[in-house]
């Protein structure tokens, strides 16, 4: 009896993941091996990968076009809640992890499959997001992870390849490890691993070398509705059109890398570079016209629900009872966040450089310093000798006056 009868496997192409498929029939003894490829807008031909799974030994190759699903599902939640791991990594890998645990969840339920396998090793945060997930979804699944079992360098994983008729990978494979969907890429491993080392300029797709960005500022105004965006420079978008136009403009001004010392969740501290152009931006102009649109007390009562929000996802538990209930704080909190952030963008910087609401909390007759002034000033002495009285006693305590 093998481990599993029926499996279906998130497939990316790679070498790693294509020798899951002859492992998992030869070495576990399951029967019939079905590929699940995401697409979520990485840019990638996924015929092509289609039919190294089938030449390999899949009995069926599955491609979801999952990208729209991916944004307003995943992304457009998590820039309602501003979501930043660490105050810096906006989530752009973590949270495909629970849309590509739906899909194989789906597909093992629909094809009739008693366990979902993927091919993550056992030192990432990408296996904890994905086995959480699955467990969450379908408690009854089996997770089978060969990488975390098969303890096989990356000669001998090409070798056993081999063996089974897969081609070991033409060009000199890259050093990298590079996760990419439509809000970014995610690079680490090779030079990167001493923190010391610059990233090379090679390493970046969508954003510009400093050197090559425009001389000119550009102005990209972004309008939201609830908190989810919706438009650019007044024209309504699909959420495809809107982040990949905007992945383009902010790209081209060189804004939107981060490179990060990141504490993973079983341990390790890694270094990770990002180039996430849009996303970033959205967050920032996000997160400007709550401070607009919003109360003093939800604002900031909201800013620690955030970080909370953020480890939730960067830590798989996207499916969670604490993460359904920040959901609903966070949804209630979006009725009046609607409106428009200009944002300039020259030079490796992204500026916010206005900002409008029908629902504005501003009150210019309130602040202002001219002659239209309506504040009371009167008023301050009286709330500030209340606000002020806890001081007052202990001062006069401490200098034994009282
Ligand atoms: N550190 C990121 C995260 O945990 C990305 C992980 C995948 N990175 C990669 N280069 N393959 O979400």
């Amino acid at each position: 009896m093998g481990r599993a009868t029926k499996v279906v496997l998130a497939y990316s192409g790679g070498v790693d993941t294509t020798v899951c498929i002859p492992y998992l029939k030869e070495e576990w003894g399951v029967e019939e091996v079905i590929t699940l490829a995401a697409d979520l807008g990485q840019g990638e031909e996924l015929k092509p990968i289609q039919e190294k799974a089938l030449k390999s030994g899949a009995s069926q190759s599955l491609v979801e076009d999952a990208t729209e699903r991916f944004l307003t599902d995943y992304a457009f939640p998590a820039i309602q809640a501003n979501a930043l791991y660490e105050n810096r990594y906006p989530l752009s890998t973590a949270l495909a992890r629970p849309l590509i645990a739906q899909l194989l969840v789906e597909a093992a339920e629909k094809y009739g499959a008693d366990a979902v396998a993927h091919g993550c090793t056992g030192k990432g945060n990408d296996q904890v997001r994905f086995d959480v997930s699955i467990a969450a979804l379908n408690p009854n699944i089996k997770v089978l992870v060969p990488a975390r079992e098969w303890n096989m360098s990356r000669e001998e994983t090409i070798a056993y390849g081999e063996r089974f008729g897969i081609p070991s990978p033409v060009k000199k494979s890259s050093p990298y490890s590079i996760d990419r969907n439509i809000l970014g890429r995610s690079i680490e491993a090779g030079p990167l691993e001493d923190p010391w080392t610059e990233p090379p300029e090679e390493i970046y797709l969508m954003t510009r070398a400093i050197a090559n960005t425009p001389d000119e500022p550009e102005y990209v105004e972004i309008g939201f509705t609830k908190g989810i965006p919706t438009t650019l420079n007044g024209n309504m978008l699909s959420p495809i059109d809107l982040i990949s136009q905007l992945n383009e403009i902010v790209g081209r001004h060189g804004v939107g890398r981060i490179d990060l010392m990141e504490n993973r969740l079983v341990g390790i501290k890694s270094r990770e570079i990002y180039e996430t152009p849009a996303l970033l931006v959205l967050v920032d102009a996000h997160r400007d016209l709550e401070s607009l649109t919003l109360t003093k007390d939800v604002t900031q009562y909201k800013r620690g629900i955030e970080q909370t929000y953020s480890e939730l996802v960067y830590n798989g538990l996207w499916y969670s009872p604490l993460k359904s209930a920040l959901d609903a704080f966070i949804q209630q909190t979006q009725e009046q966040v609607s409106g428009t952030i200009r944002v300039k963008l020259f030079k490796g910087q992204a500026k916010i450089v206005g900002r409008k609401s029908e629902n504005s909390l501003y009150t210019p007759d309130l602040a202002t310093y001219g002659a239209e002034d309506k504040f009371d000033h009167k008023a301050a002495e009286g709330f500030i000798y209340v606000w002020g009285l806890p001081t007052r006693i202990w001062s006069k305590k401490l200098r034994g006056e009282a």
